[in-house]
C-alpha cells in the first residue's frame, strides 16, 4: 500500500491513520466541512458497519451515525442485540457533503469522484480492523467497499465472500427508513433491516 495522496506514511494504526485523516484534502469536500468524521471502535472489532457520508449533525459532533440516521441504526442493533461499542461504525465518506439553504445544510449525495478518493481510507480502515464482516449500509456504502456499482435489490442480505476472511452484507441505509412518507412501509422496513442485523449476530 502507498501513502495516502499529500501523506508520507501508511499509518500502523487507526490512531495514527484518524491524525492522517482530519488533514486529508483528498477530494474538494474537506474545505466546507466542520472536520474529518473518521471511523469509532475498538481495532479488534468483528464487525464494521459502513455508513454513506456523516450528516449534519455528524459533522459537528465529529462521530458517525449521532444524528437521526443513527437513532434508528441503535434501535435496530438493540432489537438485533448487537453491542455498538463492539463494532467499528465508518463511513464510505468521511466529510459532510451538503448544499446550504438559508441556515440550512441540506444533505447532497456523494460522487462517483469522492467514493472513490475517500475509499483509501475505507480500505485502511479495513486492513487495520480485518474483520470478519462488513455490512454496507445502502448502496454508496456498498460502492465504497467494492469499488463498482451494485443495487441494493441485487445484493441485499446475502453474505458475500469478500475474500478468505471477510464477508460483505448490504442493506439498507437508516435513512431511507426515516424518509419513507408511509408510517406502515416504516415499520415494515425497520424490521427487515433488523432482521438484516440478526443475520450480522449470527454471522460475528
Ligand atoms: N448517515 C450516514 O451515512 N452516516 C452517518 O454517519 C450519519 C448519517
Amino acid at each position: 500500500k502507498t501513502p495516502a495522496p499529500g501523506f508520507n506514511k501508511v499509518p500502523d494504526d487507526l490512531a495514527e491513520a484518524r491524525d492522517q485523516a482530519s488533514r486529508c484534502q483528498a477530494c474538494p469536500l474537506w474545505e466546507p466541512a466542520t472536520q474529518t468524521v473518521f471511523g469509532k471502535g475498538p481495532s479488534d472489532a468483528p464487525v464494521i458497519f459502513v455508513g454513506e457520508q456523516p450528516g449534519d449533525q455528524e459533522d459537528i459532533a465529529g462521530e458517525p451515525f449521532v444524528g437521526p440516521a443513527g437513532q434508528v441504526f441503535d434501535k435496530a442493533l438493540l432489537a438485533a442485540g448487537i453491542d455498538r461499542s463492539q463494532a467499528y461504525v465508518t463511513n464510505a465518506v468521511k466529510h459532510f457533503k451538503f448544499t446550504p439553504r438559508g441556515k440550512r445544510r441540506i444533505h447532497a449525495k456523494p460522487n462517483v469522484g469522492e467514493i472513490r478518493a475517500c475509499r483509501w481510507w475505507l480500505d485502511l480502515e479495513r486492513e487495520l480492523v480485518k474483520p470478519k464482516l462488513i455490512v454496507a449500509l445502502g448502496a454508496t456504502a456498498a460502492q465504497g467497499v467494492l469499488g463498482k456499482s451494485v443495487t441494493i435489490r441485487d445484493t441485499r442480505s446475502k453474505l458475500i465472500d469478500l475474500d478468505g476472511a471477510t464477508k460483505l452484507l448490504v442493506t439498507v441505509h437508516p435513512s431511507y427508513i426515516l424518509r419513507l412518507p408511509d408510517e406502515a412501509a416504516r415499520v415494515r422496513e425497520q424490521a427487515a433491516f433488523e432482521a438484516d442485523m440478526g443475520l450480522v449476530l449470527q454471522t460475528i
